[in-house]
Parts: C-alpha cells; sequence; structure tokens
C-alpha cells in the first residue's frame, strides 16, 4: 500500500467572532485585513506550501465572502486587462489557481468539535490538517508541514498537535496537556484540558494546527457536549492519548492570535515591517508614536 499523503485541509470558521463585534456582525472576522491580505489568505499560503490541494472552508450564514475571495472575479479581472493592469491580474490569477476551495456550512455553532465533525463526508477516511484561522504562524518550515512529517515519523496513526508555551496566567484561555518527552521537538500527550480554571498541569498549549487520522471523526460523534454546552475538540482529543495515542509538536517560531484585537494589532505591525515598500516610513511613524506617547 502507498503512504499516505497530506492533501486536505479543513479550516474552521463558523464561529461567532464576539471579540471583534461589531466588525464581525456582517463580515468574517477570518477577512480582517493583515497589511492588504485577508487572515485567511495567510492560512491558505501555509496550508498550501504544506503540500495542501484541497482546503475545506466550515463556514456559516454570511461568510460567502470567504470563498468569493479564492474564486475568479470575472468583471474585475476583464476591466483590469483593459486598463493593462499587468501585476494587478498576475496576483488575482495566483489567488485563484492557489487552491481549491470547497465549503460545508455548520448551521449552528455548537463547537469547534461540531465544526470539524461537519468536515467528515467530505474526508473520505483520510488523515486531515486542521487550521484555526485566528493563529497566524511564522517558522522557516510551515506549522503544518512539520506537525505532517512527525505524523508519518510516527507511523502514520497518532494524532499530532502543535504545542507552545504561554504565559501561565493565560493558560485559561486554552487546551493545556500534560507530556512525556520523546525528542528534541516532540512530546507524547498523556493529558489534555480545556481551559482549565485552576492548576493547569503546564504552560503548555495546543495552537491551532492539527493533523488527525481518521479515527478523530468516531471520538467527535461519541464524545458529547462538554464545557459550555458545546462538542469541544479537546474532549476528542483527549479520548485519543491512549489510543492510537497523541503527540504534540513543539512549535518554535512566532504566533500572533489575530482573532484578539491585541493580537491583530501585533500582527499587522510585525508584517508591514516585513514589507520593503512600507517599512521605512511605518518604522518612523512607530518610532514618533512611541516618543509621543512616553510621556
Ligand atoms: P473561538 O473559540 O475563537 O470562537 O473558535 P470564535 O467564535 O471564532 O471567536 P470569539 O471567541 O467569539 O471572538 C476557535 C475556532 O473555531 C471555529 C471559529 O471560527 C474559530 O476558527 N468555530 C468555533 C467554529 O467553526 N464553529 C463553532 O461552533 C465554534
Amino acid at each position: 500500500m502507498s503512504k499516505p499523503t497530506l492533501s486536505k485541509v479543513v479550516i474552521p470558521a463558523a464561529g461567532l467572532g464576539t471579540r471583534f463585534l461589531p466588525f464581525s456582525k456582517v463580515i468574517p472576522k477570518e477577512m480582517l485585513p493583515i497589511v492588504d491580505k485577508p487572515a485567511l489568505q495567510y492560512i491558505a499560503e501555509e496550508a498550501v506550501a504544506s503540500g495542501i490541494k484541497q482546503m475545506l472552508l466550515l463556514t456559516s450564514r454570511h461568510k460567502e465572502s470567504m470563498e468569493d475571495h479564492f474564486d475568479l472575479a470575472f468583471e474585475l479581472e476583464a476591466i483590469l486587462r483593459e486598463r493593462n493592469k499587468e501585476e494587478e491580474l498576475k496576483m488575482l490569477s495566483q489567488l485563484s489557481t492557489l487552491v481549491s476551495v470547497a465549503s460545508v456550512r455548520q448551521q449552528q455553532p455548537l463547537g469547534l468539535g461540531h465544526a470539524v465533525l461537519c468536515a467528515k463526508p467530505w474526508v473520505e477516511g483520510q488523515p486531515i490538517g486542521v487550521m484555526l484561522p485566528d493563529d497566524l504562524l511564522e517558522a522557516p518550515t510551515p506549522c503544518l508541514q512539520s506537525l505532517w512529517e512527525c505524523f508519518g515519523r510516527f507511523g502514520f496513526s497518532k494524532g499530532v498537535v502543535a504545542l507552545m508555551e504561554v504565559p501561565w496566567e493565560k493558560t485559561h484561555q486554552y487546551g493545556i496537556v500534560s507530556v512525556k518527552p520523546i525528542d528534541e521537538n516532540v512530546v507524547r500527550i498523556c493529558e489534555i484540558v480545556e481551559k482549565p480554571k485552576s492548576n493547569p498541569p503546564s504552560n503548555l498549549a495546543v495552537i491551532g494546527r492539527y493533523v488527525l487520522p481518521p479515527c478523530i471523526f468516531e471520538k467527535l460523534e461519541t464524545v458529547g457536549r462538554g464545557a459550555g454546552g458545546e462538542i469541544q475538540l479537546t474532549d476528542a482529543l483527549a479520548r485519543m492519548t491512549e489510543a492510537p495515542g497523541l503527540l504534540g509538536y513543539l512549535f518554535r517560531g512566532r504566533r500572533f492570535d489575530t482573532g484578539d484585537k491585541l493580537g491583530f494589532l501585533e500582527a499587522n505591525v510585525a508584517f508591514a515591517l516585513k514589507r520593503p515598500e512600507l517599512k521605512n516610513a511605518f518604522l518612523a511613524y512607530l518610532r514618533q508614536t512611541v516618543e509621543e506617547n512616553a510621556q
């Protein structure tokens, strides 16, 4: 039998985005710009750089703009062609051929686990990547690719989640794990707790990248409602720790939580400073702003 490949990624994007109201009332928070690209495009680019060919968006009502963003813009492209806007045309053509996009509606926001479960018919019994669009990650090797390499190295059967240390006072906002080291970058997860109110087992948090074997769907189907009355992905992952096993990949790059106001602002500053056409003028503005606000 040939080795499995990672070709499909599921992107749960059906949440309410309450931290970004009123913006997120009619525009999905996944479409918030980081400089001039929606946050979701950075996620799609990481997926493609990791070998992904097909992307499933879990969406909800009023979120069609996410799919439109990756579609042909026939009229716009015709006008750009008439006006000889070659560079813009090239950019749009690269975007509409970046990745094959499908979507499934999660009709009610019953939780992240429920959103992933809605992807089951599309997945067809293969291992999948899951990427949370709020987490913008930067590393020399794309995080999803590192997770897939780890998935293969340990037999193509155990789940792999990305982990990162977070400040102890923020552990109540994350899925937190207790672990046993396997090698420099990989740990075995012994326990996983969703948003612990007290006594977190560590300050190692699950961040928004996963590679999961098909058995995740059986776990999600039987796990029932957990914290907040929602079907929690964390509860299904907890059931994987015994069999087939759950691994953690220690992500060592930079992470921005663009679903949070401060994280969104930080991402914009960091990504603007990476753009040669903006860097000097923006840096001068930041210096002046810091000086004016120092007193
Ligand atoms: P969050 O817990 O960050 O919730 O979901 P949210 O709705 O996006 O944002 P806030 O907290 O209200 O501001 C984590 C991820 O799971 C998806 C979200 O879209 C987000 O990518 N999700 C959550 C779903 O797809 N469906 C759900 O029912 C819940």
